[in-house]
């Protein structure tokens, strides 16, 4: 089943077109991977799939087109986004409140997000940065920190944009079995061809706006 498909999509910055009638599926627990030349379009993107950028052609969640701001809403609840910069994505307090806070706006009770926050924060091994302001964080760890803070979502896609830039080896490692082991699907931009080599995904490239697997 497809989860998430773009049809024709197509995005004019400045009258510039930044994405070139863009068509791509995604099925449930499929993983794959976007790479391609620096201002080739793949941020774009993503930005536009998670509906913060204006576009024409269709974007579709489970065959329904989504149109309205109140469609993209419900798109965020199952679509994870790890921006390619944390410090646009991280805004809570501490790295505790940051993990809690996608599953306490799902609803969940204090008691049920407390066990997805330590079971993350031991899984991506940063119990030890549990309780430190989020802007007090390295470039890897911030960068860690944002992956994990999606993750506690549980969403059913997982859109991430260069998500192992600035790791060292032991973090590198940890995302790779994460990427491994989630039922996620999952969409990782990325330039890092050791990556893509090790988990071997179908690739795709985007190359002035368009897209075409290779
Ligand atoms: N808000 C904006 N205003 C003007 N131009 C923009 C805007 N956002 C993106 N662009 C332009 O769109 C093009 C694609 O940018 P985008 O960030 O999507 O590239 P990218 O493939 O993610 O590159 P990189 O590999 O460097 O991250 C670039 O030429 C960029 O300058
Ligand atoms: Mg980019």
């Amino acid at each position: 089943m497809e989860i998430l498909s773009v049809k024709n999509l197509k995005v004019k910055i400045e009258n510039r077109e930044i994405l070139k009638n863009v068509n791509f599926s995604i099925r449930k627990g499929e993983k794959i991977f976007i790479t391609g030349p620096n201002g080739a379009g793949k941020t774009t993107f993503l930005e536009t799939v998670m509906g913060f950028v204006p576009f024409s052609g269709e974007i579709l969640l489970k065959g329904s087109s989504l149109k309205t701001e109140s469609d993209f809403n419900v798109l965020r609840k199952s679509v994870g986004y790890v921006f390619q910069n944390p410090d646009d994505q991280l805004f809570a307090p501490t790295v505790e409140e940051e993990l809690a806070f996608a599953p306490l706006v799902k609803g969940l009770s204090r008691s049920r997000v407390s066990e997805i926050v330590n079971r993350t924060l031991r899984f991506f091994e940063i119990e030890h940065l549990r309780d430190k302001p989020t802007y007090k964080l390295s470039g890897g760890e911030k960068r860690i920190v944002s992956v994990a803070c999606v993750v506690t979502m549980e969403p059913e896609v997982i859109l991430l944009d260069e998500p192992t830039t600035g790791l060292d080896r032991k973090r590198w490692n940890k995302l790779v079995e994460f990427f491994e082991e989630t039922g996620s699907s999952l969409v990782i931009v990325t330039h890092d061809a050791e990556l893509m080599e090790r988990l071997g995904w179908k690739k795709f490239t985007m190359e002035n706006g368009e897209l075409r697997e290779i």
